[in-house]
C-alpha cells in the first residue's frame, strides 16, 4: 500500500476503534468493515503504534485502543475540537520556524478565517518587541489562528486583549484563582508568565486583510526547563497544578473560549467582557510606567476600555493607551 493510502487506513482504523477504548475488535471484522487486506491492516496497526498510540493486540480477540499520545497532530486536534469555525481546519507540523510566519503566508494565499497552524516546536518562535519565544518540543503549545474580521484596523489591537482573556479563562480552569492578565497580552500564574500573544495585522486602505493571532503557552515545562535568562520570570501550567496536563485538552478548551470571545468582540468589542477582564487584570489600582515606542507614561492604571485600551490617571490628566510594555512601579 502507498504511504498516503496507508496513513488513511490507519486514521480510519483509529477512528473506529477509539470509539470503544478497552474493547477488542476482531481483525476479520475490521478487514471487512474498513475494506482492508490483512497485510494492510497489520501495517496500519504498526503505523499507529509508531505514532505512539497505545493499542493491545491479541491473536484471538483482535486489537483494542488503550490511549492516544499527547501530540498536537491534526488527528488529535480534530478528534477533540468542539468549535464551529476556529480550528476546524488544522495544519499541524513537527517543526516550523514560526507558526505566525506560515499562517501569514497561508492567509495571503487565501486560507479562510479560523484556520489553525500548530507546531510541536519552533526554531524561530517570535515574541513581542523582536524577542525570541522559547519553543521546546513536546511541552508547550505554539499556535496561530487566521482571522478576517470585517471591522476597521483600529479595532485590531483589542483582539490581543480579547485573546489574553480567552487564555486567562482557560488557564484559570486549571489553576483557579492564580491566573492573572498583564495588559495587554501576557497571562501570568502568580507573578510569572505562562503564556504570550503576538498579534500581527495586515491591512490596506483602512481595511483588514487578515490578522494572525499567535499564542505560545508554557504547559508542561518543569522548573529546570527554562533557559537561565527567563527562569525567574517564567512558569508553566504544570508547575502550578503539580501535574502533567494534556496539551490537546488545553488547546481545544482555549479554541472554544476563543471562539466565544471573538464572536462577542465582533458584536460589541469588550463591552460585556470588561468585568471579567478587570477581575483578571494584575495592573488596575497600581502605579505603572507604560513604554510605547519612545514615549513613557507614568500613572495610576484605573481601567481597560471596550477597545482593550489601558486608562491611566496621570499628573496631567487621563491618558488612554492602546499598546505598550508595562512595568509596575508600586503595588
Ligand atoms: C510574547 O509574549 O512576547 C508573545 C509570544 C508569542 C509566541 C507565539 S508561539 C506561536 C506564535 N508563533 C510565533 O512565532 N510567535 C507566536
Amino acid at each position: 500500500m502507498e504511504a498516503a493510502a496507508l496513513e488513511n487506513a490507519a486514521e480510519k482504523l483509529l477512528a473506529f476503534i477509539r470509539k470503544k477504548p478497552g474493547e477488542y475488535f476482531e481483525l476479520a471484522r475490521l478487514m471487512s468493515r474498513l475494506s482492508l487486506q490483512r497485510v494492510d491492516l497489520d501495517e496500519a496497526i504498526s503505523l499507529l503504534a509508531s505514532w505512539d498510540y497505545k493499542l493491545r493486540l491479541r491473536k484471538r480477540k483482535g486489537v483494542c485502543f488503550i490511549s492516544a499520545p499527547d501530540s498536537l497532530t491534526d488527528i488529535e486536534i480534530q478528534h477533540h475540537v468542539r468549535t464551529k469555525k476556529i480550528g476546524r481546519i488544522v495544519h499541524a507540523y513537527n517543526s516550523l520556524k514560526s507558526t505566525n510566519d506560515l499562517a501569514a503566508k497561508m492567509a495571503e494565499s487565501g486560507s479562510p478565517e479560523g484556520t489553525l497552524v500548530v507546531a510541536e516546536t519552533q526554531t524561530r518562535g517570535r515574541g513581542r518587541l523582536g524577542r525570541v519565544w522559547y519553543s521546546p518540543p513536546g511541552t508547550g503549545i505554539y499556535l496561530s489562528i487566521i482571522l478576517r474580521p470585517a471591522f476597521s484596523p483600529e479595532s485590531a489591537p483589542g483582539l490581543s486583549v480579547m485573546t489574553a482573556l480567552a487564555l486567562a479563562e482557560t488557564i484559570n480552569s486549571y489553576c483557579p484563582g492564580e491566573t492573572h492578565l498583564k495588559w495587554p497580552n501576557d497571562v501570568l500564574i502568580g507573578r510569572r508568565k505562562t503564556a504570550g500573544i503576538l498579534t500581527e495585522l495586515s491591512a490596506d486602505r483602512g481595511k483588514i486583510n487578515h490578522v494572525i493571532v499567535g499564542v505560545g503557552i508554557n504547559v508542561n515545562q518543569g522548573v529546570g526547563h527554562f533557559p537561565e535568562e527567563i527562569r525567574a520570570h517564567a512558569t508553566s501550567v504544570r508547575r502550578a497544578t503539580k501535574r502533567k496536563v494534556r496539551r490537546v485538552e488545553l488547546l481545544v478548551a482555549f479554541l472554544k473560549q476563543f471562539e466565544k470571545e471573538y464572536a462577542a468582540y465582533k458584536k460589541e468589542r469588550l463591552n460585556k467582557a470588561r468585568p471579567r477582564l478587570k477581575k483578571f487584570s494584575s495592573l488596575l489600582g497600581k502605579e505603572v510606567t507604560v513604554r510605547s515606542g519612545r514615549t513613557r507614561t507614568n500613572g495610576l492604571a484605573t481601567d481597560i476600555d471596550a477597545n482593550g485600551r489601558l486608562i491611566l490617571e496621570t499628573k496631567t490628566g487621563r491618558v488612554t493607551i492602546s499598546a505598550g510594555e508595562v512595568t509596575i512601579v508600586k503595588d
